[in-house]
């Protein structure tokens, strides 16, 4: 892999995020990853499967703001979705930042932050050929039939990052929108379920869905229940 600054590659690890914290208390940004993990961790409380095969990378940052993590959120997967495209093939973001292929999840992101440090983890399905029955999830292998150099692609990623992250924020809000799955979606806002198709996404970052009746539907911290 091309010599890139600070980062760190283990066979084995808890959670490429958790060793992104720890090294950021002796590097400004650092680059994290694992072949596979034991204690990978999704959004929501979830753990996140991490078998051989697959991309695990956290990339951690030091003395950035909430600001920095929100343009994380809109830029990471419209790198992916780039990076994918490159190996032709063409997948979608289920918002607010889930990478699906057709309807199954082929890449998933977490941002966390803690006081001043950010640490961006990428979850990408590369090799691998099978998973739990009950996950829809997919990966490049099973749907191009041939096995990826993961270095390669992590690289790629970490590479349109830094570009993305110069673009300004109007660029990168209408890229996102050209790439979100503009579907219908049963969401619980409120404590009340609406069920309305994706219309876009605004320059705060709130969701506008058409929920018939020509109403619009602004929408911030959405959690879709579908
Ligand atoms: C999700 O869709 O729930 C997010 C999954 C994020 C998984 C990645 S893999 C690299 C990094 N290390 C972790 O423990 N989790 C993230």
């Amino acid at each position: 892999m091309k010599l890139l600054k600070n980062l760190f590659k283990f066979d084995v690890l808890d959670s490429t995020q958790d060793k992104a914290f720890e090294l950021l208390r002796n590097f400004d940004e650092v680059i994290v990853i694992a072949n596979r993990m034991e204690k990978g961790r999704g959004r929501y409380g979830n753990s996140w499967i991490s078998e051989p095969g697959g991309l695990y990378m956290s990339i951690g940052f030091k003395n950035k703001t909430i600001d920095f993590s929100k343009k994380l959120l809109i830029i990471t997967p419209i790198c992916i979705l780039d990076v994918l495209k490159f190996y032709q093939i063409n997948a979608k973001i289920k918002i607010p930042n889930d990478i699906y292929y057709e309807n199954k999840k082929i890449c998933g992101i977490l941002i966390e932050m803690k006081e001043n440090e950010v640490v961006l983890g990428i979850g990408l399905n590369v090799n691998q050929s099978n998973f739990p029955q009950n996950l829809l999830a997919t990966s490049m292998f099973l749907i191009k039939n041939k096995f990826f150099n993961i270095d390669e692609i992590a690289l790629k990623i970490y590479e349109n990052l830094k570009v993305l992250i110069n673009y300004n924020f109007d660029f990168i809000i209408s890229q996102y929108n050209s790439f979100i799955s503009k579907e219908f979606i049963e969401f619980e806002y409120k404590g009340k379920i609406y069920k309305g198709r994706i219309l876009e996404v605004n320059k705060n970052f709130e969701l506008i869905l058409d929920i018939g009746s020509f109403d619009l539907f602004y929408v911030r911290n959405l959690r879709s229940i579908t």
